[in-house]
């Protein structure tokens, strides 16, 4: 299939998402100061630069596990089933975890993560997410933290794809069709 030409403008740099995990960090290592062992879950795969840079801001004991679910496949329109395709390898039961997301569009992967990973009975649990698109929303889903909120567009990069290309980017950018831009002129 061929693909339609785009090019990717920034929208957030690597240096101002670096500082906000910082900060984002800070409060999270507060909220959970009385944990021992913070697990900390990454959604796969949009949030695994997120949450490398993430944990390695929090000074506390953490795990660090995965949980894949279904969402994008390779088009640009959200699934309305959420599919486990990857299960935590740990146990949850009476612990604090971390849940970690790349972005917050529809609330549907969300809603149906939390649902799940709530039936297992953690002692506490939490969300944060880098981006939230809150225009997108479907079912009502706010993250306990959001690095950013943005506008109603199609992003790339710092771990998020456009049919899996463009995780790489070191920044968060906004795809922009090249036959979009030119029915402007
Ligand atoms: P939701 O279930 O609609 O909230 O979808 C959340 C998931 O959709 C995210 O984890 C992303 O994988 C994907 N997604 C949402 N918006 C974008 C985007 O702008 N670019 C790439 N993936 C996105």
């Amino acid at each position: 299939m061929t693909q339609r030409p785009y090019h990717i403008d920034v929208m957030i740099s690597a240096k101002t998402i670096a500082a906000r995990i910082e900060d984002l960090a800070l409060t999270i290592r507060k909220e959970y100061c009385d944990t021992e062992k913070l697990v900390v879950i990454g959604l796969l795969r949009g949030s695994f630069v997120f949450i490398a840079d993430l944990v390695r801001e929090l000074d506390m004991n953490v795990e660090v596990d995965f949980l894949e679910v279904s969402s994008y496949g390779d088009a640009m329109e959200s699934s309305r089933n959420v599919k486990i395709f990857k299960d935590l390898r740990g146990d949850i039961e009476g612990r604090d975890v971390l849940v970690v997301e790349d972005i917050v569009d529809t609330g549907h992967t969300m809603t149906s993560v939390m649902e799940l990973l709530r039936s297992r009975h953690p002692r506490k649990i939490e969300t944060i997410a880098l981006l939230d698109k809150p225009v997108r929303r479907e079912v009502e889903f706010k993250a306990t933290w959001t690095g950013f909120e943005i506008p109603d567009a199609f992003v790339v990069g710092y771990g998020i794809d456009f049919a899996q290309a463009n995780r790489n980017l070191p920044f968060i950018g906004s795809v922009v069709f090249e036959d979009d831009e030119s029915a402007k002129v």
